[in-house]
């Protein structure tokens, strides 16, 4: 198969594709915890790997993520009645519990019938103020165990909205070094970042280096600084989580967490090892400078068609991302506002394979120089991952108690110019150093 063709297998995530496994193999973020606030409150629409599932917290407070539509004669269950336990379709009356059991049927006087139905769920667990969810077969693995899982509330947080493309656009850019100096350049967002922000803008063709790690890949770039060298490390893990540097900034990372093929949720992590989140930190989020963008939290109809509750961007593609080239304060070639919105207004409208609505990139069409070995680097490690069933076993294996994904990223100046030299000798500094593979 040419490598363009195996990378379109890449963009398919949906039930029965090898892909799809990949991501059935790990627990991933659905929602926020705050999206379904208390018991019995209105349940969520959300879409997962091209499934449509419906989140609940039933009146006993249990959690439940089940299929979207009922399965007497298909009506959305969202427009159900939340109980004590469970979701009670509204046209009919049937109630299904949060595994998916019916458990009640008001129009079926043959009691002993409702025991033969069940509706696909999926197991969810609450942690750090997300609902995870495990859409594969047999045990879960751990959750990952990301730096910030377990800290107190004030030193982190998360937030998710939607991006109009391909998962796999969205993770290329995630190791896209550098874009970095180039795309985002606005000052007000890279203030607080000194470090990052002088030695960034001064070198524009940083040299990139790729190496592999147990569950995915270091990206490298170096950059001059002065008599020294900047040394930015960013991590991929399968199947679509990163971990990026911010100088004096806490430090977080990025999920892109496949809706359907066309769509996807990105996951905005940051956290403060030391302590509370700085207001700073805050203030920029809530301006939609950095990430999330500027949102509105209300339903959406997918092009899909699939109608989804989540953070809406305020600038889209269908508003040009309400693009200002003239407005000097931006400060940024763009002339859009907020890193995100530059981040989607690349990757929601590049050049794509005919027949995908604009969202899957035609990757046959690329002309990649050495700035891109990270990404190609990438590709490749999620195409042997989920080639074969060995590679997919030895890939679980690794996930299995989720220390894999404890791993940081890091920024620092530094005289090392040699790749190795400067690997080994920030190995404590680096994520997970027993990880790298030549
Ligand atoms: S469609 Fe749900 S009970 Fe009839
Ligand atoms: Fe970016």
């Amino acid at each position: 198969m040419a490598l363009a063709d195996r990378i379109d297998v890449l963009s398919k995530t949906g039930p029965g594709t090898k892909t799809g496994a990949l991501f059935r193999s790990v627990w991933l973020p659905a929602l926020l915890a705050s999206q379904l606030p208390t018991p019995g409150c209105a349940p969520v629409r959300i879409k997962l790997l091209g499934e449509e599932l419906l989140a609940f917290r039933s009146g006993n407070g249990e959690l439940g993520i089940v299929q979207a539509t009922c399965a007497h004669r298909l009506a959305p269950l969202y427009y159900g009645q939340i109980e004590n336990e469970g979701v009670r379709c509204s046209y009919h009356g049937w109630l299904y519990d949060k595994t998916g059991q019916c458990r009640e049927m008001l129009n079926e006087t043959d009691k002993t019938i409702c025991a033969k139905v069940k509706i696909k769920a999926y197991q969810c667990v609450e942690k750090a103020d997300i609902i995870w969810i495990y859409m594969g077969e047999g045990e879960p693995p751990a959750l990952p165990k990301f730096p910030w899982m377990d800290l107190p509330k004030e030193q982190r947080n998360a937030t998710v909205w939607l991006q109009e493309s391909n998962w796999l656009q969205g993770i290329e850019g995630e190791l896209d070094s550098s874009h970095v100096s180039i795309l985002h350049t606005n000052p007000a967002t890279m203030a607080t970042s000194p470090v990052h922000q002088h030695y960034s803008s001064k070198d524009l063709s940083p040299k990139i280096f790729a190496k592999d790690t147990s569950i995915g890949v270091l990206g490298i770039a170096r950059r001059n600084a002065d008599a020294n060298f900047y040394w930015r490390v960013s991590q991929f893990m399968l199947p679509a989580y990163s971990s990026i540097p911010s100088a004096n900034f806490p430090v977080g990372g990025r999920g892109y967490i496949p809706i359907d093929d066309y769509n996807c949720y990105t996951w905005d992590f940051n956290y403060d090892l030391k302590g509370p989140l700085p207001q700073a930190l805050l203030d920029m989020q809530a301006k939609g400078l950095v990430f999330p963008p500027e949102s509105n939290y209300k339903p959406y109809k997918l092009n899909t068609g699939s109608i989804i509750d989540t953070w809406i961007p305020v600038r889209t593609v269908a508003n040009d991302y309400l693009i200002n080239r003239g407005d000097e304060t931006l400060a940024s070639p763009s002339g859009i506002l907020g890193l995100n919105d530059q981040d989607r207004a690349m990757q929601e409208t590049m050049l794509a394979i005919e027949g995908t609505d604009g969202r899957i990139t035609n990757r046959s069409q690329e002309f990649l120089v050495a700035a891109d070995i990270v990404i190609v680097r990438m590709r490749r490690r999620v195409l042997l991952a989920m080639e074969t069933d060995a590679a997919l076993a030895r890939f679980r294996e690794a996930i299995e108690d989720g220390s894999a994904y404890n791993v940081e990223p890091l920024d620092i100046v530094a005289e090392q110019s040699e790749v190795n030299a400067f690997l080994e000798r920030f190995n404590d500094r680096l994520i997970a150093p027993r990880q790298v593979a030549n």
